[in-house]
């Protein structure tokens, strides 16, 4: 049977599109919902228009109160009964009460080549560092920010002339590849890591 994938994200949401486009055939896993916690973003309409249910859970009212935006997150995700969920530029911290039942089953894309820049900024910090590769890496979820084991990586050459945009592009596309390179193989039980580039 198919393993149920939720997909969580903040934004334009192109890996949430790349993962769902690599869910067909004799994959085993299938998106069963997309959740987000911006009700602009842009992979909510992605995902609509691909069929797949969608919904918001905003965290704006429930400033100071993680656990309360968390608990309704739950709640959303339950309906689906998913088996795995996929953080795809989801940009909230989640707290180690989310995390823990999740643990194991959760996955995140992270723009650098972790344990090198968590957080945020990663091109820039990268440029600043004057790294000469750059790239992403699929770990698992923790109660520690951009922790957990790695599951995949992939690294793009930093090239003359980059600004944190270029080098962001260059990035972005290859996390369309790693991510649903490492999906396929976690949702067959498989953690070895997905090496690229
Ligand atoms: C991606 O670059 C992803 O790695 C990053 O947000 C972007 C989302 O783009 N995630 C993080 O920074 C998480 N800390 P997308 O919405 O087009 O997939």
């Amino acid at each position: 049977m198919s393993r149920r994938v939720a997909i969580l994200l903040s934004g334009s949401g192109s890996n949430m599109v790349a993962l769902v486009e690599s869910m067909v055939g004799d994959h085993p896993a299938r998106p069963c919902v997309v959740l987000s916690n911006v009700r602009q973003a842009g992979g909510l309409e992605k995902a609509e228009a691909r069929g797949i249910p969608t919904g918001v859970v905003d965290h704006r009212p429930f400033r100071g109160d993680r656990e309360g935006f968390e608990a309704l997150l739950q709640e959303a995700l339950a309906v689906h009964a998913p088996d795995i969920i996929c953080l795809a530029g989801f940009m909230r911290v989640l707290t180690e009460s989310f995390v823990a039942p999740w643990q194991g089953r959760m996955i995140n894309i992270h723009p650098s080549l972790l344990p090198r820049y968590r957080g945020l900024n990663t091109h820039a910090r990268a440029l600043e560092a004057g790294d000469s590769e750059a790239g992403c890496t699929v770990h698992e979820v923790t109660a520690a920010l951009d922790d957990g084991p790695i599951l995949g990586q992939a690294r793009v050459p930093v090239l003359p002339g980059d600004s944190a945009q270029s080098l962001a592009a260059r990035v972005l596309a290859k996390e369309h590849i790693l991510y649903p390179a490492v999906l396929r193989r976690f949702a067959a039980g498989d953690r070895t890591p997905v090496m690229l580039g």
